[in-house]
């Protein structure tokens, strides 16, 4: 937790974009760029330690990247795989405790082995939430909550007029984890992309125009600055004009 009363930030979530543009400004492959992003990646999950914050929920593949060429999914999965090697005994050792946000469907077999092997491995740990957005779409994600939710009333386990704003959050993939208070893309770009659709209600956005692999923890500082100055009024007034 970082800050104090309605100032305070507990959860970040990220929209990692501008790993290519990095890259190809450079005149280097894309892969270089998504390298470079894992980098970032790490210090970030180190930023984030370091402040305190306990979630961190990060866009890694989204149900829409399938439409990228096949020589960039597979290196995107090979980036994966190569993050988990080298990288779950330092998580695991951090306290970072690894959570997957997303459909498993349609995953190589080892991929869904590894994500499911760093939940279980660092599923002891509290520090710091890491959710690694993999094969997610906010969208989705609404509805598989919306099918567990009307299959539960089918099977008159609940009441259709029961379903409130809890029991949907509860039936997302990110259940467990609190709203983000802050949501930050990268790149310059102004969009929310899919990501984490439900849970962005009342989420503050900061743009930061610079692509991923450039992304520092000063930058993550700025954001939660920027967040601290903002006025959040949850469709109420502010402090100041309701004690006036
Ligand atoms: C956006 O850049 C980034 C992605 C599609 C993937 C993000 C992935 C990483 C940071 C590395 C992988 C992470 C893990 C956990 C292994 P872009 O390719 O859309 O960039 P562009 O918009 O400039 O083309």
């Amino acid at each position: 937790m970082v800050g104090q009363g309605s100032d305070s930030v507990q959860h970040v979530a990220i929209i990692m974009d501008g790993n290519g543009r990095w890259a190809q400004q450079r005149g280097l492959p894309r892969n270089i760029g998504h390298e470079r992003g894992v980098e970032a990646l790490r210090r970030t999950v180190e930023a984030c330690r370091g402040l305190g914050l306990s979630y961190l929920t990060v866009f890694s593949f989204s149900s829409e990247n399938w439409k990228r060429p096949t020589s960039e999914i597979s290196a995107l999965f090979g980036l994966l795989r190569l993050y988990v090697k080298n990288d779950l005994k330092r998580l695991k050792d951090d306290g970072v405790r690894v959570q997957i946000v997303g459909s498993r469907h349609g995953l190589p077999d080892d991929i869904a082995e590894l994500l499911e092997l760093a939940e279980k491995e660092t599923a002891q740990n509290s520090t710091l939430i890491l959710n690694i957005a993999f094969n997610y779409g906010g969208r989705d994600d609404i509805l598989q909550a919306c099918r567990t939710l009307a299959q539960k009333a089918a099977d008159g386990e609940i009441s259709a007029a029961d379903i409130d704003a809890g029991m949907m959050s509860n039936s997302l993939w990110t259940a467990g984890t609190p709203d983000p208070e802050i949501l930050i893309r990268t790149s310059g770009e102004y969009r929310i992309s899919n990501f984490l659709l439900w849970e962005i209600a009342y989420s503050e956005l900061v743009f930061v125009d610079r692509y991923w692999p450039d992304f520092s923890a000063d930058d993550l500082r700025d954001a939660i600055e920027t967040f601290q100055r903002r006025d959040r009024r949850f469709g109420g007034l502010s402090v100041k004009e309701s004690s006036s």
